[in-house]
């Protein structure tokens, strides 16, 4: 057998909404060596809930480590070269667990999830001039239903077990990265309870000038700061895996977990978007675009949010993004296969969509959370229009296909009037990056060419650089020559630009008839 001759590895965990990966880079070429990936259940116990249970997210970790390190394992590469683990993930997704059985009190109430709309229209109503940017000045965000502050306080207000366990101090809160980073450093025995910049400045919490909790905000939804894990920066040692030697992933035991990040925030960093003015759109069950704004947090005038990019240092300066935020990106290819039944697989849809080319005057608007940015209208509902006798299933799906392209249009002009300066090109990443009929399309709505890597894990490989990279591993150096090697590819706008302002009108009017749908 060969010998491979490797320089140090990293790993990353990367726990998204729909699904849960481990990855094993190469330090010195950034390769991604091996990993796994395990799809995750969510449920829908009622309309616009959506839950997902924290036990099983963390089991979909053990198994993908397990999985990796049987393949690393056939690969001939030994698991003690791996110095470092990275957490990303989907971000104010909320969980509440016990810390002293360890058990989780609730379902994870996920990032998508309305049950807080009629909550959050209180609050708003409330404000001086009904104004949802009422908290904008600290928390860089409107009061909506996606972050984790109302989430936190519907779960103190409804379930008993929760309630009690905050009443008992026995309640910790965490996002998904600190429910791992716990259960994985031991748990109910000696776990770490920490969160990183990027995650905790999506709670509403949290000031993002101050880079700590904020007791004001704190007081305002009701949360007792005794819950809340530690804010710590996105790069440096967190604590040790602790993995009990039964389990295949023991041999991951004693390493480090030294980089935590939000995904988008992974992203924008495996994206080598280090400089003022660069972006990334991640196009996973919803789609995000960040533009980095440097050490300065700037604030939209465009609807956008403002949120911290990145901390890659408990020394480092903070980095700032301004974020377009769509709620349903792939999730409506799910929606088509779960709930249409019109494709059996999200692989079918580029070939029914492929196969009319067009989608006939068919609009889809997929607000089916409401819609994020730059609208924030949490009662906003999906809608499709300009049906015909003629509309069959596959202009349906080449409309969901438009949707998801006209939705980041939206959040592209709001950043490009936001900054001034308009992106000259767009880098792009995440599983729907695969389906070229969706780049091809995405150039031609945007009218600049769209640029994606050629390794599509970028998330998970901005957080194995964060950890790689830690005071204390420094088995990676954060500079984008090591990554000189990078490959992509380009898709040039291919139609003329009146057509797509022709058909981008008339998504707009179809986004109209979405907005107020209940009054
Ligand atoms: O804010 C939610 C976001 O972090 C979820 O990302 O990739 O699971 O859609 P994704």
């Amino acid at each position: 057998s060969h010998r491979i001759t490797l320089g140090p590895l990293v790993a990353a965990i990367d726990q998204g909404t729909s699904s849960t990966r481990f990855l094993v880079f190469n330090s010195k070429t950034a390769e991604l060596l091996s990993h796994h990936q395990v799809e995750l259940k969510q449920s829908f116990p009622k309309e616009g809930w959506v839950e997902e249970d924290p036990k099983e997210i963390l089991q979909s970790v053990y198994e993908c480590m397990e999985r990796t390190c049987e393949k690393l394992t056939q690969l001939n590469i030994d698991i003690s070269n791996i110095k470092a683990v990275g957490v990303t993930n989907q971000r104010e997704t909320t969980v509440v667990w016990d810390k002293e059985t360890g058990e989780p009190l609730y379902n994870a109430i996920v990032w998508l999830d309305l049950r807080t709309q009629s909550t959050v229209e209180r609050l708003i109503n409330k404000t001086p001039g009904k104004n949802k940017n009422h908290l904008k000045h600290k928390t860089g965000l409107p009061i909506s239903t996606y972050f984790s502050a109302v989430k936190l306080r519907w779960l103190m207000d409804n379930v008993d077990e929760v309630h009690e366990a905050v009443v008992s101090h026995r309640a910790m809160f965490g996002t998904v990265d600190s429910w791992l980073i716990w259960c994985l450093t031991g748990g109910k025995s000696g776990g770490v309870h920490c969160t990183d910049v990027t995650n905790a400045s999506r709670t509403m919490l949290f000031n993002i000038h101050t880079l700590d909790w904020d007791p004001e905000l704190c007081t305002y939804f009701g949360i007792p700061m005794e819950i809340l894990p530690r804010v710590r920066s996105s790069s440096e040692i967190y604590g040790l895996m602790k993995i009990c030697s039964s389990r295949k992933s023991g041999a991951l035991s004693g390493i480090p977990i030294s980089g935590c990040l939000g995904d988008q925030s992974a992203a924008l960093v495996g994206q080598m978007c280090f400089q003022e003015g660069q972006a990334k759109n991640t196009y996973g069950t919803g789609c995000f675009l960040l533009r980095n704004t440097g050490a300065k947090p700037v604030m939209s005038d465009h609807g956008l949010l403002t949120t911290v990019a990145y901390k890659l240092g408990r020394d480092k300066p903070a980095c700032y993004a301004l974020e377009g935020s769509v709620a349903i990106g792939g999730a409506v290819v799910r929606w088509l296969q779960d709930n249409l039944g019109i494709i059996g697989s999200s692989e079918e849809l580029e070939k029914l969509a492929a196969s009319v080319g067009t989608s006939y005057g068919c609009y889809f608007v997929p607000a089916f959370s409401g819609l994020y940015a730059p609208y924030w209208e949490p009662s906003a509902r999906g809608i499709i229009c300009g049906l015909t006798q003629f509309t069959n299933k596959s202009h349906v799906a080449f409309a969901a296909l438009e949707a998801v392209c006209f939705q980041t249009r939206e959040i592209l002009d709001a950043m490009n009037q936001d900054s001034g300066i308009p992106l000259t090109q767009l880098q792009v990443d995440g599983g729907m990056t695969s389906n070229r009929l969706l780049m091809q399309l995405q150039a031609d709505i945007l009218c600049i060419p769209v640029v994606k890597p050629s390794m599509p894990e970028t998330t998970a490989l901005g957080a194995a650089m964060a950890a790689g990279a830690a005071e204390g591993v420094s088995v990676w150096s954060l500079s984008p020559e090591d990554l000189s090697e990078v490959t992509s590819e380009k898709f040039e706008p291919q139609i003329n630009p009146e057509e797509s302002e022709f058909r981008y009108a008339r998504w707009k009017k179809a986004v109209q008839k979405s907005m107020n749908w209940e009054t």
